[in-house]
C-alpha cells in the first residue's frame, strides 16, 4: 500500500539532502542569483489549486511576486478551480510546452503517479508546494515545501481539550475532500483532543470556502440547534461563513459556540480580535521566495532538501489584537 511519503518525512522533520531524480530542466545551465539559468530565463509552470480562500490568495500573490520577470523567471500560471482533472490537464500542458520546471500545489493527495511519470520522462523537474501527495516513487518529484497540517490540527485539538473540560458537542467543517490539509488536520485534531469529553455531532466538507462554510453550518444548526457548543473549522474562510449562519440562528459566535480555525489570515485574526472566534492556528502561505530558490537550485542540478516545513504559530484573542496592525495577508 502506498504511503504518504512526504507527510511522513515532514512529521519526523527529516531534511535529507537529495538530488532531483528528474535531472535539470530543458534550459539546463547553472542558475544565477537573479533566477535566470546561465543567462536564460527560467520558464516555470505553476499549477495552483484555485482561489478558494484568503490563504490561497496570499499564496498565489507570494508565488507571483517571487517568480517575477525581474527575478529571471517566466511564470505560466494556472488555477484549477479545485478540480483535480483540470489541475492534471494543466500539468500536461506545461509538459507539452517544454517548461524548465513545474510547481504544483496538489488539490488532493491521490492520482498523481501517471502525470508525474510523464514529467520525469520529459526530464522536467517537479516541485511540490503547500500540500503533500501519495506517490509510488519519491523520485517523481524533486522537493516539497509547505506547512505541517497535522501539527496545526493537533494544536487546535489541544485548545479544544483545554476548553471543553465538561461534556461538549462539536461540529466540524472539513476542507476539500481528499486533500492533505483536510486529512492531516482531522488526524492531528483527534490526537490533540484525545481524552476530552467532546462529542462530534457532525463533520462535513465546506470545501475551504466561505459560501460552503455558511451553507453547511446552516444545515448543522437546523439539525442540532443550540446543542452545538463548539465548531472546528479547518480554515478561516469556512469559519467566517459559519459566523453568518450562527448569528442568523440567534446564537452568539465565540460565546454560545466556541470556534477554533486554522490559517490566521487578516480576516480570521480580525474575527478573533472581535471575540467571534476563540482560537486561531496559523498556516503560513508566504512560500514563494523559498519555492523560487528551490526551483533555481533544482534547474541548476544542485542538491536540495527533499522536505522543508514552514514554521507556524497560534493566536489567542489578545495576541490577534497585537498582531493585526502588521499582518501581511
Ligand atoms: O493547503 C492549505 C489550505 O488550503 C489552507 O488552509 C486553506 O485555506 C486553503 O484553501
Amino acid at each position: 500500500m502506498r504511503k504518504r511519503l512526504l507527510a511522513g518525512l515532514a512529521l519526523v522533520g527529516a531534511l535529507s539532502l537529495a538530488m532531483t531524480g528528474c535531472g535539470s530542466g530543458s534550459s539546463g545551465g547553472a542558475a544565477t542569483a537573479s533566477g535566470s539559468s546561465g543567462g536564460k530565463v527560467i520558464t516555470v509552470g505553476f499549477a495552483q489549486t484555485g482561489s478558494e480562500s484568503g490563504w490561497r490568495a496570499a499564496n498565489t500573490q507570494s508565488m507571483k511576486d517571487a517568480f517575477s520577470a525581474a527575478n529571471g523567471f517566466k511564470l505560466i500560471f494556472n488555477a484549477a478551480d479545485n478540480k483535480q482533472e483540470a489541475q492534471i490537464a494543466a500539468v500536461r500542458s506545461f509538459i507539452n510546452q517544454g517548461v524548465d520546471a513545474i510547481v504544483i500545489a496538489p488539490i488532493t493527495v491521490d492520482g498523481w503517479d501517471d502525470v508525474l511519470k510523464e514529467a520525469k520522462a520529459a526530464k522536467i523537474p517537479v516541485i511540490l508546494e503547500d500540500r503533500t501527495i501519495n506517490v509510488s516513487d519519491p523520485s517523481l518529484y524533486a522537493a516539497w515545501i509547505g506547512d505541517d497540517f497535522k501539527k496545526e490540527g493537533q494544536t487546535a485539538g489541544e485548545w479544544a481539550k483545554k476548553t471543553g473540560t465538561s461534556p461538549t458537542n462539536m461540529v466540524v467543517l472539513e476542507g476539500t475532500t481528499g486533500s492533505a490539509p483536510a486529512l492531516d488536520r482531522a488526524t492531528g485534531f483527534a490526537a490533540g483532543a484525545a481524552g476530552a469529553p467532546i462529542t462530534k455531532l457532525a463533520s462535513q466538507t465546506g470545501n475551504f470556502t466561505r459560501a460552503d462554510g455558511k451553507t453547511v453550518m446552516e444545515g448543522f444548526l437546523q439539525k442540532y440547534g443550540n446543542k452545538i457548543q463548539m465548531l472546528f473549522a479547518q480554515n478561516d474562510d469556512m469559519g467566517l461563513g459559519a459566523l453568518d449562519a450562527i448569528s442568523a440562528a440567534g446564537m452568539v459566535p465565540g460565546k454560545d459556540i466556541k470556534i477554533v480555525t486554522i490559517d490566521a489570515t487578516h480576516d480570521g485574526l480580525q474575527a478573533l480580535a472581535d471575540g467571534k472566534f476563540n482560537y486561531v492556528v496559523e498556516c503560513n502561505p508566504l512560500l514563494g521566495a523559498q519555492v523560487a530558490d528551490l526551483v533555481k537550485k533544482v534547474v541548476a542540478g544542485q542538491p536540495v532538501p527533499k522536505s522543508q516545513v514552514a514554521s507556524d504559530q497560534s493566536f489567542t484573542q489578545e495576541q490577534a489584537k497585537a498582531a493585526l496592525p502588521d499582518r501581511k495577508y
